[in-house]
């Protein structure tokens, strides 16, 4: 299939990652953001935040693709593809915070019948959350290894912990505006992750790329990438974006 933009290391595809990633090949390290079955824009807390506080303007919710109950059958075809398909090191799936459907309960058991679950990693986004009672301030990333020991670890502080604290790496909250993907994560979340995992050179692929913010970190970091995103107008803000990124050498 031909990329929709293939440049300085990294290529992303226009199109449905179930039918796109088996044909990639061995890859080094999944980091991913896959839609958590929210209804994000139907209505949910996160677009009604959006609204109230005058941020998007759009009169109408933003939806994001596949983002019903069909959300766990990809969940599920990522788990089992990322068994098939890494080559070393580990799958870092994010999955969301508190709420009614706890979705990282089901996704991390799930991550352990085809992989290894290894961690859970919350990530404190600050004071203000969503929501009245048990107000939502934090977010998941799961990860997953291909098997015992398996996981690449490339810091050398010992000082990384399974919780991410507001301000930790440079990471901060984004509040959509209106032009943004409607539920962005920091380019400082992906990089963090794409750090611990990978070096210069490996190959990152992101099969859920939304506006692009792990093609964003792989480039600043050097590292080869590969994004897949169903929907066209995401691929043009994930482009915008990398052409926006100084190259930096791959090895
Ligand atoms: C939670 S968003 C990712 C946001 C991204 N992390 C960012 O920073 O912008 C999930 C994305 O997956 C895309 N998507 C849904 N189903 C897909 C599929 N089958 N193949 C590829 N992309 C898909 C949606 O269009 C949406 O942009």
């Amino acid at each position: 299939m031909k990329p929709f933009y293939d440049r300085h290391g990294i290529t992303i595809y226009h199109g449905d990652a179930r039918k796109i990633a088996p044909g990639l090949g061995l890859i080094d390290f999944i980091f991913t953001d896959p839609p958590f079955g929210h209804n994000n824009g139907n209505g949910d807390l996160i677009a009604a935040s959006q609204k109230w506080r005058g941020k998007c303007k759009t009169k109408v919710w933003r939806t994001i693709k596949n983002d019903g109950p069909e959300a766990n059958d990809l969940a599920q075809w990522l788990f089992a593809y990322a068994a098939d398909s890494l080559h070393s090191s580990c799958c870092c799936c994010c999955c969301g915070g508190g709420g009614p459907d706890p979705q990282f309960a089901r996704w991390s058991l799930w991550m352990d019948e085809r992989m290894e679950f290894k961690q859970m990693v919350v990530w404190d986004k600050g004071k203000i959350g969503l929501g009245w009672h048990y107000r939502r301030s934090y977010e998941t990333v799961l990860v997953a290894q291909k098997g015992k020991g398996k996981t690449r670890w490339f810091d050398r502080t010992n000082r990384v912990e399974n919780i991410i604290r507001p301000g930790d790496y440079g990471i901060k909250k984004i509040i959509p505006q209106a032009h943004d993907h409607p539920t962005p994560k920091p380019v400082a979340l992906a990089a963090h992750f794409i750090k611990l995992h990978t070096r210069k050179g490996d190959l990152v692929l992101d099969p859920f790329l939304g506006g692009g913010s792990s093609a964003v970190a792989a480039k600043q970091l050097g590292r080869r990438f590969i994004g897949i995103e169903l929907e066209k107008r995401w691929c043009q803000l994930a482009v915008a974006r990398l052409e926006a990124t100084p190259v930096v050498k791959q090895a």
